[in-house]
């Protein structure tokens, strides 16, 4: 977690890194900080917010600057523990995202040497490490150079020296990217705040580090000299920007039937069976949402054509190992949470082909694995995971396709349309009673129970208020206990082999005071007449009804959090992108 930009050219550094800074927030905005140079070293850092309280900030003075947005892991969020860290000469000032594990025992190895530590943090030791290194060495490149292998764990950093001009860039698992400008140069932990300034990056790879300057990049891995790839970024500014919409969450939401079209027709379905090659089961590990989306593809697969599926959460799956064989897939938005990282590891000790789904070009998990298809979702700002979902629903859907023999169907093809007509709708009604509730069920059958698992996600996240999700045939095995006429129950009723046994769930949950909401098919009259707000959705195939039903439960959680005043876009005490364990 954490955000960090640096910036050399011939701008004055500060402004760049403050607006750079505000789009990272969706990365961690416990505390900010920024270091300029001209011909002294210039900080200001602070515990809060950067959009809040930038003045100070963007008044330092100098074309050289580094800048943290922070989410804590060691040491509270305060001004000393804030980003950045400056070694006891006061020349030297550093930012990392990551985390230093063997920072106590370097602490107390500095600390008998006689530095003084300003802050808790896991940080600071490498700033005095460098401070120690400069002494002995020509120059800061090789100061930084001489102290990264003595750094157990995560790292990107970025560090400036007064007696230098120029950048130092490093990173060992966490994200780094160089943009270049002309006759200038960005640092970032992804591309937010570098696209309106250049659509031209360099993704470090692990153990790269980088000496750049106004006007030249050199990269250097083990002390050699190599050479990356220069990638041309197709985001546009306003990808980046809330594009008159209130919140980025409701953006994303809106930006869903686009992020499935250009995800459904990206995957590169002639190359696809050499990546699938034909497994005989596959085991797919996931986090959060994206664990949600694996298990919707767990029973579609399965269903589909019988290919057995496992899904396994990775935080469990590196302690706890199942025996797994064949095809290991990764999903993650982000391309960086730690748990699946360290899951695909795992499975490729055991000999298994690794697949991820990322939507991030050039983050870790590309490194990581056997393949990688990208979703085109685009950035995603908002904490809490929306079109990304539907993107990865997507790949999932065209890996599906290939397993079972499949071409990419008239109904993927045009299952944005329905997704379209979804956004439309007014859903006042069940909003008013979501928002007085304290507990909420999300109840469903088949691939519609992972989507309540989603629904409710999606909810507590943001709006605060305690929700569950349940296989329906589940509620009656204990949960029935608490229902009673402050608890609505959300239940998903579509057509279907199921849509019988759902109706008897749900008058059986009726008769135990529970108001429902249920969302079904729009023609359906007998489900509208028995429960007490009834959303109906277009009648569609039923990967389509997932679709929708997701949108609808994704406005049902927005719209109940805004109108309880929440903070949507950095839902309290989240961060996007998880990158410890
Ligand atoms: C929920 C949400 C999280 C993420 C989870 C995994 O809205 O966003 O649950 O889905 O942290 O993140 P990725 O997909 O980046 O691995």
């Amino acid at each position: 977690m954490c955000g960090i930009v640096g910036y050399i050219g011939r701008r004055e550094a500060a402004p760049i890194i403050v607006e750079g800074l505000k789009k990272l927030e969706y990365r961690g905005y416990d505390s900010f900080g920024i270091a300029t140079l001209d011909n002294t070293l210039h900080l200001d850092k602070h515990k809060g917010r950067i959009s809040e309280n930038p003045q100070v900030a963007s008044l330092l003075k100098g074309k050289i600057g580094v800048g943290h947005t922070r989410w804590a892991t060691h040491g509270i969020p305060n001004d000393a523990n804030a980003h950045p860290h400056i070694d006891c000469t006061g020349k030297i000032a550093l930012v990392h995202n990551g985390i230093i594990e063997n920072f106590t025992e370097l602490r107390r190895q500095l600390l008998s040497r006689g530095h003084l530590f300003k802050s808790e943090t896991d940080t600071e030791v490498i700033v005095h490490l460098i401070e120690e290194a400069y002494g002995r060495k020509r120059n800061l490149l090789d100061a930084v150079q001489e102290v990264l292998p003595l750094l157990e764990g995560s790292y990107a950093i970025l560090v400036i020296s007064l007696t230098e001009e120029r950048l130092i860039a490093a990173r060992n698992a966490s994200p780094l990217v160089i943009g270049i400008g002309d006759g200038e140069n960005f640092a970032a932990s992804d591309m937010t705040p570098i696209i309106e300034h250049t659509e031209r990056a360099v993704f470090l790879e692990d153990g790269d580090i980088a000496s750049i300057t106004r006007g030249k990049i050199e990269i250097f891995n083990k002390n050699n000299p190599v050479s990356r790839p220069v990638e041309l970024i197709d985001w546009s500014q306003e990808d980046v920007k809330k594009g008159g919409y209130p919140h980025f969450m409701l953006k994303e939401i809106y930006e869903q039937p686009q992020a499935l079209y250009n995800t459904i027709r990206s995957v590169d379905m002639d190359n696809l069976p050499k990546i699938l090659r034909n497994p005989q089961s596959v085991t797919v590990v996931a986090c959060g949402s994206s664990f949600h989306a694996g298990l919707i593809f767990k029973y579609l697969l399965e269903g589909a054509c019988g290919i057995p599926a496992r899904m396994e959460y990775a935080s469990e799956f590196k302690y706890f190992p199942p025996p797994v064989e064949d095809l290991v897939i990764g999903i993650t938005q982000s391309g960086e949470t730690a748990d699946t990282l360290a899951a695909l590891r795992q499975a490729k000790t055991h000999n298994c082909r690794t697949l991820a789904i990322t939507n991030v070009l050039g983050s870790t998990i590309c490194r990581t694995v056997d393949n990688t298809i990208f979703m085109r979702a685009g950035p995603e700002i908002s904490v809490a995971a929306t079109k990304s979902f539907v993107a990865q629903l997507a790949v999932l859907m065209q890996v599906i396709n290939c397993l079972c023999g499949r071409k990419c169907d008239d109904i993927l093809q045009h299952a944005h349309q329905a997704i379209e007509e979804v956004l439309l709708m007014d859903l006042t009604d069940a909003v008013n009673l979501c928002k007085g509730a304290s507990d909420i069920f999300y109840v469903g059958r088949g691939p519609f129970y992972p989507l309540c698992l989603e629904g409710a996600l999606k909810m507590k996240e943001i709006s605060y208020i305690h929700a569950e999700g349940y296989a329906a045939g589940e509620l009656k095995h204990g949960p029935f206990a608490l229902l009673s006429q402050e608890t609505p129950v959300i239940a998903l009723c579509m057509p279907g082999e199921t849509y019988g046994v759902m109706v008897s769930n749900i008058k059986e949950m009726k008769a135990r005071g529970a108001p429902v909401i249920a969302i079904g098919c729009r023609t359906d009259t007998e489900l509208s007449d028995i429960v007490d707000i009834f959303i109906g959705l277009p009648k569609t195939p039923m990967f389509v009804q997932v679709l929708t039903t997701l949108v609808v439960l994704q406005l049902l959680a927005y719209h109940t959090a805004v109108s309880l005043g929440c903070d949507i876009d950095k839902p309290r005490n989240l961060a996007k992108s998880v990158t410890v364990e």
